[in-house]
């Protein structure tokens, strides 16, 4: 059983997890964290190298300023409590987006981690954070056009954020949403989705499986006559 090269995640339903209890939504975050410190985990024993994880994106900067503040706040902690764990694992992290507009300080903190772990080679995670792929395609085209560089798929793709980052296999969105939301639009061209009802707080080991297990029945056809074709 082959493992997929790249793992995409959409890490959607902490709001409804916390609904649920009757606790503030921020506690249906910090519960997110840890399923992305398990899931993570899980994903490298697997032998998976690359995992990518939508955390925030470009519309969710109209969310409540108190509700940004709280993601600020735990991305900061994420970062403070896990870095040298990760880089001693010897992960390499990376974050995509329009990361100008993050606070300075978090800014300074991923710009700081990425730096300090891009030499590692034991597994990638790639954090999506105000990130918005139709707005990742304007820059990538306005940068190639700046360069006078020509158009194609490969000059495109080395002008995305994602650059170097082989496209995802296998797409999970959690919380039974059957959407994208602007997450890597271009890179998902030929990505197996898997849809499952889990609210991302009760993310595990054993979701996981079951998505690698769905994955595992796909015939990746990439627009050629199948084995199953007569
Ligand atoms: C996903 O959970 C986390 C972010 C979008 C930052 P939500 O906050 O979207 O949770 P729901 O969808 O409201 O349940
Ligand atoms: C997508 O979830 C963004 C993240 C998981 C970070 P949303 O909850 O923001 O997406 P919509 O609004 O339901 O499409
Ligand atoms: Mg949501």
């Amino acid at each position: 059983m082959k493992a997929p090269c790249h793992i995409a995640i959409i890490m959607d339903g902490n709001g409804r997890w916390a609904k649920a209890r009757a606790l503030p939504r921020a506690m249906g975050h910090r519960q997110g964290m840890e399923a992305l410190k398990r899931t993570l985990r899980a994903v490298r024993e697997r032998g998976v190298e690359y995992l990518t994880v939508y955390a925030f994106s470009a519309e969710n900067w109209d969310r409540p300023e108190e509700e940004i503040s709280d993601l600020m706040e735990l991305l900061r902690i994420y970062i403070r409590a896990e870095l040298a764990e990760l880089h001693r694992d010897g992960v390499r992290l990376r974050f995509i987006g329009d990361l100008a507009r993050l606070p300075a300080d978090v800014r300074k903190m991923i710009n700081e981690a990425a730096e300090l772990t891009a030499q590692n080679t034991s597994g990638t995670l790639v954090v999506a954070l105000s990130y918005g792929a139709r707005q990742e395609i304007i820059r990538a085209a306005r940068r190639l056009a700046e360069q006078g560089a020509a158009m194609n798929e490969e000059n495109f793709a080395a002008a995305l954020d994602t650059a170097g980052i082989p496209d995802p296999d296998l797409l999970i969105r959690t919380s039974g949403e059957m959407r994208l939301s602007n997450f890597l639009l271009w890179q998902t061209a030929y990505t197996e989705f898997v849809f499952t009802d889990t609210l991302w707080p009760d993310f595990g080991a054993k979701d996981l499986d079951a998505a690698l297990a769905e994955f595992q029945q796909r015939e990746r056809r990439y627009g050629k006559r199948g084995t199953m074709a007569q």
